[in-house]
């Protein structure tokens, strides 16, 4: 197994032992809901834009995770129920290369580590397969990243994305309650932020194969 299916495993194996000690209510469900469609409609708008700044040599690779982050809106978007979900749009700013690679990798690791969380709280049902299925492109699309980011030419921006990714990981809690805003939750949601923020940097310390 790859450092990084190996990381995410373990990760996954964490976010739905956390799963155990989540009860959720019908409105629960229903603010989860829209979060999640919300995360994902922001994720695919921030490829959108990501692609647009990147080198063209990762732009096909980057256009197909975007088809695979328009079927997760649409898993979200059957959930949801009351109010329409109002549209989202991601910032347009412009930055460098290693700052959109690692700014895509640390949500689809914050995805990949909730979508196992609720996997763990859906259990074999309909939903619990749809969130799986998902959780398993994210895995593909981290890969993708983490090995992207290993490529010398990123080497002397290291500073940068480790700047980067503390930033996120600072913002983890506070992302968390998004989700999960009830008191009750607080401790699941520390967990995850925790759970995020390990795998994160376990990700990005790891060496390329036969270095
Ligand atoms: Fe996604
Ligand atoms: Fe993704």
């Amino acid at each position: 197994m790859s450092g990084v299916v190996a990381t995410l495993t373990s990760a996954g194996e964490q976010a739905m032992a956390l799963a155990k000690s989540l009860t959720l209510d019908a409105d629960d469900w229903h603010h989860l809901a829209r979060a999640f469609h919300r995360a994902e409609a922001l994720a695919e708008q921030a490829l959108v834009v990501a692609i647009a700044q990147v080198r063209p040599e990762l732009r096909p690779a980057l256009v197909s995770q975007l088809d695979d982050e328009r079927r997760h809106v649409g898993v979200f978007a059957e959930w949801v129920d009351g109010a329409p979900l109002p549209p989202v749009q991601a910032s347009d700013k412009q930055r460098p290369e290693v700052v959109w690679l690692t700014l895509l990798l640390a949500n689809e690791v914050a995805g990949y580590c909730q979508f196992r969380l609720l996997e763990g709280v859906c259990g074999a049902s309909e939903r619990g397969r749809a969130v799986a299925a998902v959780a398993s492109d994210e895995v593909a699309h981290v890969a993708r990243l983490v090995t992207w980011l290993q490529e010398p030419r990123y080497a002397r921006a290291r500073a940068q994305l480790v700047r980067v990714m503390d930033s996120f990981i600072a913002g983890l809690e506070a992302r968390m309650s998004q989700f999960l805003p009830r008191e009750a939750h607080l401790l699941v949601r520390g967990g995850m932020a925790d759970l995020i923020g390990q795998t994160l940097g376990a990700l990005l310390a790891l060496r390329p194969p036969g270095s």
